[in-house]
Formats: C-alpha cells, sequence, structure tokens
C-alpha cells in the first residue's frame, strides 16, 4: 500500500478559538469513532493553518492523549531570507520550532504576492536549512522545481475553490511527468477535493496524496477525506 499524505490549508481561515474547535471536533467526534472501529491509521495527516495558530495547536498536539492518530504541522510560506531585518517574515529557524513541512509556492502567492521563481528556489533552499520539507506546488508541466524538492502538489489553477476538479486523465498525466523528470518521491493533487471526489483521485497510479483548501475547513468533511482516501 502506498503512503498517502493528506494535507490541509486553511489558507487566511479561522481564528485561534476556532482551530482549538476543530482539533477538539477532529479527534473526539470523527477520528476516535473510526479508531474504535478498527479504522487503520496508516495516512500522514499535516494540518497548514495560519502562522497565528501554529504555536498553540503545536502545544495541544503535544499534550494529545490521541497518540495513535499523528498529525504534522506545516505552515503556509517561509521566508526567502534567514533570520534577520525582514518585517513579517518568518524565518525557517523560526518555523523549525513548529513545523515538519511548509508550502512554497502556492498560486495565490505567486499571483498576489508576486513570487517569483528565483524567490521560491530560494524558499526552498531556507526550508530545508531548517530541516522542513518543502510542499511545491506547480500549477501544469511548465513550472521550475527546485532540484531538492522531494514533495510536489498539483494545484491547477482553474480547479482551485472552483467545485470543478481536474480530470483523472490530467492528474495522473502531471503527476507521472514530474515523477519521470526528477527525483520526486510524492506527487499530491490540489484543486475542489471533498470526500466525494477523494477515492478516485488516490486511486491514481502517480498521486500519492491531496492537498485540500475549503474542504479542510470542516471536520466531520476533513476526517470523511482522511477515511475514504
Ligand atoms: P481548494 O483549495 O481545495 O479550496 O480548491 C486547494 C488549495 O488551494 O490548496
Amino acid at each position: 500500500m502506498k503512503k498517502l499524505f493528506i494535507v490541509a490549508n486553511w489558507k487566511s481561515h479561522k481564528t485561534v478559538i476556532e482551530g482549538h474547535s476543530f482539533l477538539i471536533a477532529f479527534f473526539h467526534k470523527e477520528m476516535s469513532k473510526w479508531l474504535h472501529e478498527g479504522g487503520d491509521f496508516q495516512k500522514t495527516i499535516v494540518l497548514c493553518p495560519p502562522f497565528t495558530l501554529l504555536a498553540s495547536l503545536k502545544e495541544s498536539l503535544l499534550e494529545s492523549d490521541h497518540k495513535n492518530i499523528k498529525i504534522f504541522l506545516g505552515a503556509q510560506d517561509i521566508s526567502p531570507f534567514p533570520a534577520g531585518s525582514h518585517t513579517g517574515e518568518e524565518s525557517s529557524e523560526q518555523l523549525s520550532d513548529l513545523v515538519d513541512y511548509v508550502i512554497v509556492g502556492h498560486s495565490e502567492r505567486r499571483n498576489e504576492f508576486s513570487e517569483s521563481e528565483q524567490m521560491l528556489v530560494q524558499k526552498v533552499a531556507q526550508a530545508k536549512l531548517g530541516g522542513l520539507e518543502p510542499i511545491f506546488c506547480v500549477q501544469g508541466k511548465e513550472n521550475e522545481v527546485p532540484k531538492e524538492v522531494r514533495i510536489i502538489a498539483y494545484e491547477p489553477i482553474d480547479a482551485i475553490g472552483s467545485g470543478r476538479v481536474a480530470s483523472l486523465d490530467d492528474i495522473e498525466s502531471v503527476a507521472a511527468f514530474y515523477k519521470q523528470k526528477m527525483d520526486i518521491h510524492y506527487v499530491l493533487y490540489g484543486g475542489s477535493v471533498t470526500a466525494e471526489n477523494v477515492a478516485q483521485i488516490t486511486a491514481l497510479a502517480s498521486i500519492d496524496g491531496v492537498l485540500v483548501g475549503g474542504a479542510s475547513l470542516d471536520p466531520h468533511e476533513f476526517s470523511q477525506i482522511v477515511m475514504r482516501s
């Protein structure tokens, strides 16, 4: 059986209180029920909340008595610079206290914040220096991918937040392309993933998981995605 990554990207959603309510509902209501029913929990779950929630979620996860459900934390972005005078940026040194993964090159950051390929190379290098695993987003076969990247998320722009998931042929073709071209270990798909469509996507030969935006905000929907993937 392949190793699957189920990654939640909360974007600019949830206050601290809302983040904690999610965790309580996810653990106590949804996942514990499934474990009691004999659910096999082999998947790697990564929550990428906003920076404002990272420290307190980290603490709650450490205190959690659900030792058999391992949830990792990821950041949604990282500074391209080392620690220093860079107002508003979070360095890899700071993030490595809190997270194991970091999303780099999401299309919303490329488009809304003009992140260039060069800047993404620097972000990946910083992530690696801090011991973090970058989840590098590509929008198609044309993107440059820094050579240290091991996890890619294919997120076609039209599919993000639109309810129009890409075709299974397209997803498989892009995933296979990157695995043949580079030393990529895992390819995830992102863009309108739901509990309804996740099983078809994760069944694809070259796909190793999903990056979920909107549908990851609701603990019931997200736990269904974990279970059905
Ligand atoms: P979506 O977002 O699941 O809401 O389409 C995915 C993403 O942007 O990572």
